[in-house]
């Protein structure tokens, strides 16, 4: 796991804690939105405030069992739904007071240790890597999309230098039998020349499948969209992210939506001469060194986050013309 993982296999740390409750400020109240409820690290600290109300969305149907803990203990000021951020929407928010949403992408240590997921290089089995709430699996991509799709896959999801190389040889072991969890490692393990020993051979392939088969461009930008319109004035969006391409569209859409742009076609259709956004650290926030001794896997976390600062739903965004190389390669899933 990105986000929470330790050295010690059973101890949950959830991710730049302390520095986002500094911002999202929970003593004031207010209902927040927790977008990864995960190992509820985060909505658990904010239920601490006795004037907070946390609504809480996680792909992962296992995550129910924790939230059914809170919802006794929190009652009315506590609400859990098994939806993908991108389904925000249809919790119908348009008319709540919605002062924070928060997102801490990737995943949690109890998906990382659930052999059934198949989300690390050390699982056994068929390949899966679903977190929830899919339409396919990593096995159907390994061992169904054409050459050139899976090539773009590895390299734009995974930065993977080798990509062909791999590929090739998935394709020729695939032609005897439907490739494993532990087949891929060994493929990628002999068809890599540039060992890198920082990193597993495996963790860059490992990643663009896991973006992949959760399609988690299109959550990420559909996710910001619909949270940045239920935000209300003065609320706040806050985003810890885990690798460059996360960082690259949350730091994108944030920037593009807190400057003035003149007279634009992405400007906002009613506030034509306000900005949405206003950006109060252009640098993300990063993990302290005591945090990352603690918790070796946060070193890779960024939080950025904004301040809404009009009271508008609709407005305008060229994100996903901005990444659309990005979120086409998601159709090469429609064949699976
Ligand atoms: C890093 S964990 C969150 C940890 C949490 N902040 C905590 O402190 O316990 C990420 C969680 O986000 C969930 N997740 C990832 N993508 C999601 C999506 N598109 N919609 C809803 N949940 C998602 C995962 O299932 C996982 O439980």
């Amino acid at each position: 796991m990105k986000a929470t993982i330790s050295s010690e296999p059973v101890k949950h740390f959830p991710v730049l804690l302390k520095e986002l409750i500094s911002i999202i400020s929970p003593q004031y109240g207010g209902t927040f939105i927790d977008c990864t409820f995960g190992q509820a690290g985060y909505t658990n600290k904010i239920l601490e405030f006795p004037d907070t109300k946390v609504i809480a969305l996680d792909r992962d149907k296992q995550c129910e069992n924790k939230a059914k803990l809170l919802s006794k203990k929190f009652d009315e000021r506590f609400f859990f739904k098994n939806l993908r951020f991108s389904q925000l929407s249809n919790l119908k928010l348009k008319n709540e007071n919605i002062k924070t949403v928060i997102f801490d992408l990737g995943y949690s240590l109890n998906q990382i240790k659930d052999k059934k997921k198949g989300l690390s290089f050390n699982s056994t089995g068929k390949l899966n890597m679903q977190m929830g709430l899919n339409d396919f699996s990593a096995h159907e991509v390994i061992n169904k999309l054409a050459k050139d799709e899976l090539v773009k896959i590895f390299k734009f999801y995974g930065e993977e230098k080798e990509s062909k190389k791999i590929v090739k040889n998935i394709i020729l072991e695939r032609k005897k039998k439907f490739l494993e969890t532990q087949d891929l490692v060994r493929i990628i393990n002999y068809s890599k020349k540039n060992k890198n020993f920082r990193i597993n051979n495996s963790t860059k392939v490992f990643q663009a499948l896991r973006i992949f088969v959760n399609k988690e461009i299109s959550e990420l930008i559909n996710g910001l969209i619909i949270a940045s319109k239920v935000l209300k004035k003065n609320g706040i969006l806050a985003v810890v992210t885990f690798h460059s391409i996360e960082d690259k569209i949350v730091k994108y859409f944030f920037k593009s939506l807190s400057e003035k742009k003149g007279v634009s076609r992405y400007m906002p259709e009613i506030n034509t001469d306000s900005t949405i956004f206003e950006l109060k650290k252009k640098k993300p926030i990063l993990p302290s060194k005591e945090e990352i001794l603690k918790n070796p896997p946060s070193r890779t976390a960024k939080l950025r986050y904004v301040i809404k600062k009009i009271d508008t739903y609709e407005f305008k965004t060229d994100v996903k013309d901005k990444f659309k190389d990005l979120l086409d390669i998601e159709n090469f899933s429609k064949k699976l």
